[in-house]
């Protein structure tokens, strides 16, 4: 039996995500620890990964996050290593410090990269050529030419590149993808996605400038329904509309361009049958009301010819009400912060954690030559390749709404293109 060595791992950006600190100060969302660091942590001991490196932009930023790591995660769980090497070093402040941490590895080493949308494309792109394995969180990119070119360089320098989309790993919707398998032809699919408007204020960065709503949030469903229409159907037409004024006026003053919501409506083509046809209609916002209980709405309908599937995960059947805060509805489902018994981390089943293990165990049984990485193409993990569809059908969105006409997607030989 070939050994699987343990890994090492570079995390390109140290927000939200990765440690649950922002700009200003611990997160207020439902991911106030993070998720990408605390899970790396944990599998560390575990021994399936060994020496951690955190890249972000402004090196003073570090003592802050050292200090919320060590309280919050070293402080809550037993046997809990938080240490990392930090890029850039000194309290320098390098916009390009990734290409520094990624020059000190070694191929076959990994890189997670949760920065700001329009980052993604060149930090990936920079670690595949130098043979490293990414995984990137969505939307993978803002075009489908760059989610192209990510591709082939995949291909070419044979690593494994994968998506973070952990809804696949959500046991509700992976289940609900084998039922759909059973219904028949598509018909019909509505998405609904949002978060408080409260959620401007954390994201006034970028809000508007780098990236809107629908590839922030649409991302995570467009992506399921692909992934539940990959035998069934194709997309051939994206037409978007979006609602404004809201983000743009006090007291959040976002950029003149900033969407509220926007919804993409979407044809999709049979890949078995030439009369049938389906529509899917997919919206996300970032003006829903506060305090509303939940931090994600997140619904959606499936009809086809046999049958139809609903979906809210956003209401799990367990909700808790606090004198001074109200009513909340709790997804444990994802990352569960309450320790075990033992008093170690206890949120190994979560989809959140299950997601970045998946690439991790990738990684490991690749490096030790049990598997190649084309072999995950043909599973339904959500490879570079395996989500192109999903790139094609963001990017068409947002053509659509800045040149306000229908877009195409068709195949164009072995790629997806837009016309
Ligand atoms: N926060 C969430 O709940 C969540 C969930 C899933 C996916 N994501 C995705 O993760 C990405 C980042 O999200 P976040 O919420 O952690 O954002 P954030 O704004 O809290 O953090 C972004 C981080 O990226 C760093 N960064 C920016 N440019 C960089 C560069 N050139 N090199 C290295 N680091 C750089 C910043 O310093 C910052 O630490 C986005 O693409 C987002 O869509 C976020």
């Amino acid at each position: 039996m070939a050994e699987l060595k343990k890994l090492n791992v570079l995390m390109c950006g140290t927000g939200e995500y990765t440690t649950g600190w922002t700009g200003s100060g611990a997160s207020t969302s439902d991911k106030k620890i993070g998720v990408v660091a605390l899970t790396l942590f944990d599998l560390r001991r575990r021994e399936k990964v060994d020496h951690l490196a955190m890249v972000g932009v402004n090196g003073k930023k570090f003592p802050a996050i050292r200090e919320h790591l060590e309280k919050n995660i070293a402080g809550a769980y037993k046997d809990m290593d938080v240490s990392f090497e930090e890029f850039p070093k000194d309290g320098l402040v390098d916009p390009e410090s990734y290409k520094t941490a990624i020059n000190q590895m070694k191929s076959g080493e990994a890189v997670i990269i949760f920065t700001p949308d329009s980052t993604h494309f060149s930090i990936a792109l920079y670690a595949i050529e130098r043979g490293l394995h990414v995984l990137i969180t969505k939307p993978a990119t803002k075009t489908l030419s760059d989610h192209n070119t990510l591709i082939e360089a995949a291909k070419k320098h044979n690593v494994v590149c994968f998506v973070e989309h952990h809804k696949r790993f959500d046991p509700v919707y992976s289940d609900a993808k084998a039922k759909a398998a059973t219904l028949g032809e598509f018909n019909f699919f509505n998405a609904w996605m949002s978060q408080p408007k409260s959620q401007l204020e954390t994201f006034r960065e970028w809000a508007g400038k780098d990236s809107d709503i629908s590839y922030y949030l649409s991302s995570h469903h467009i992506d399921i329904c692909c992934w539940i229409l990959q035998d069934i159907a194709i997309p051939t037409r994206v037409i978007a509309s979006a609602a404004t004024g809201i983000a743009t006026s006090e007291p959040y003053n976002c950029v003149p361009q900033t969407e509220d919501t926007i919804t993409l409506m979407v044809d999709w083509e049979s890949v078995r049958s030439k009369t049938h046809r389906g529509t899917a209609v997919y919206t996300a916002s970032w003006t829903a009301p506060l305090k509303a209980g939940i931090h994600s709405a997140q619904h959606w309908y499936y009809m086809a010819e046999k049958g139809d599937i609903t979906v809210d995960q956003a209401h799990r059947g367990y909700d808790v009400t606090v004198d001074d805060t109200g009513k909340a509805w709790i997804n444990p489902f994802y990352m569960k912060y309450s320790p075990s018994e033992s008093g170690h981390f206890d949120g190994q089943r979560g989809y959140g954690y299950i997601s970045i293990e998946k690439f991790i165990d990738a990684v490991r049984s690749v490096n030790a030559g049990l598997t190649q990485p084309s072999q995950y193409d043909k599973t339904g993990l959500p490879t570079i390749r395996n989500t192109v569809l999903t790139t094609a059908i963001l990017n068409a969105g947002r053509i659509s709404l800045d040149e306000k006409r229908p877009v195409g997607i068709k195949k164009d030989g072995e790629q997806w293109i837009l016309e």
